[in-house]
C-alpha cells in the first residue's frame, strides 16, 4: 500500500450495493427529467422531479445544503458548465443544451452523475459537443482497471476528447472519489499524462465527470457564488458517472446497465456484478 495514497476510502461489496442502490436512484431522476425536458419547462420543475424522485425512493440529497446549496440538482444551460442553481425563472428553450446533475445518498453511501440534454433539435455542432463529451466519459471509464494508474483516465478522457474536435478542455474542475461522501479524494482531472498518481484497487470508487466547451476552456463562476460559465459565452457540455472498481472489472452505478453495453463495445469486460 502506498502510503501518500492511503486516503482512498475502499468499500466493501456491501458498501458498494448500497451505492448502487443510491446510482439507480440517480439513473431514474436523470432519466425522468430528461423526459420532462422540452420548451417552457424550467429548471425548478426538474429539480421538483429530482426532488420527488428521491422521496419516493426514501433516499436524501448529496446537493442539498452541501456548502450551502439550496437544491437537490445542478441545472446547467448553455454557456453555464456546472453547478447552475434551478430557478423558476430560468425557462428553457429550443436549441438549449443543459446539463443535469444529480445525486443520491443511500443509508449513508452516495452516487453521482449528469447528463447533458437537449431541448428540441439543438445545432448539430452542439450535439456533437455532447457526444464528444459523453464519449470521453465512457472512454475514460473504459481506462478504470484495477491495479492501473489513477491518470490513465484522465489521459484517456482527453486522448477521447482531442479525437472528436477542436474542443476545449476545462480544467479548473473534474472528477472525484465517491463513497461515504460525495467528494472524497482522489481529484480525478480530465487530461494528463498516463501512468500517473495512485493504482486503482478493488474497492474503489470513481466519479468521472468531463466537461467540454465549444471554444475557450476559460471558466468563471458567477456572483451567486455557484455556477460555472465559459468566459467567452461559449456552448459546455457535462457527462457524468460513478464507478466502482471490483477484483473482476469495474461497474458503472449510475448506469442502469452497469455499464455493460459501453464496456463491452470498448473491449471491457465489467464486473459480473453489473449484468
Ligand atoms: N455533483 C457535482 C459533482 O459532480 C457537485 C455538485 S455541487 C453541489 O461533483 F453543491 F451542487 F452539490
Ligand atoms: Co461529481
Amino acid at each position: 500500500m502506498n502510503r501518500r495514497h492511503a486516503s482512498i476510502e475502499l468499500k466493501s461489496l456491501d458498501e458498494i450495493a448500497l451505492m448502487r442502490e443510491a446510482g439507480l436512484v440517480v439513473a431514474r431522476g436523470l432519466a425522468e427529467m430528461q423526459a420532462a425536458c422540452a420548451p417552457g419547462v424550467t429548471t425548478a420543475d426538474l429539480d421538483a422531479i429530482a426532488r420527488r424522485v428521491l422521496a419516493d425512493a426514501g433516499a436524501s440529497s448529496s446537493f442539498l445544503g452541501y456548502h450551502g446549496y439550496p437544491a437537490v440538482i445542478c441545472a446547467s444551460v448553455n454557456d453555464r458548465v456546472v453547478h447552475g442553481i434551478p430557478s423558476t425563472a430560468d425557462v428553457l428553450g429550443t436549441g438549449d443544451l443543459i446539463s443535469l446533475d444529480f445525486g443520491a445518498i443511500v443509508e449513508g453511501w452516495h452516487g453521482d452523475a449528469a447528463i447533458t440534454a437537449e431541448i428540441g433539435p439543438v445545432d448539430p455542432a452542439a450535439a456533437a459537443l455532447s457526444a464528444a463529451c459523453r464519449t470521453s466519459l465512457w472512454d475514460g471509464i473504459a481506462a478504470v482497471r484495477s491495479g492501473g494508474r489513477l491518470s490513465n483516465i484522465s489521459h484517456a478522457v482527453e486522448r477521447s476528447i482531442r479525437g472528436s474536435g477542436d474542443y476545449g478542455i476545462v480544467t479548473g474542475y473534474g472528477g472525484h472519489g465517491i463513497g461515504s461522501a460525495m467528494h472524497m479524494d482522489p481529484h480525478i482531472l480530465n487530461h494528463g499524462k498516463p501512468g500517473r498518481g495512485p493504482r486503482l484497487e478493488p474497492g474503489m470508487a470513481v466519479a468521472i465527470e468531463p466537461m467540454v466547451t465549444m471554444g475557450s476552456p476559460a471558466t468563471r463562476e458567477l456572483t451567486d457564488g455557484w455556477t460555472v460559465v465559459t468566459v467567452d459565452g461559449s456552448l459546455a457540455a457535462h457527462w457524468e458517472h460513478t464507478v466502482a472498481i471490483l477484483d473482476d472489472g469495474p461497474w458503472v452505478l449510475t448506469a442502469p446497465d452497469g455499464g455493460v453495453a459501453e464496456l463491452r463495445a470498448r473491449g471491457v469486460q465489467p464486473s459480473a456484478r453489473a449484468a
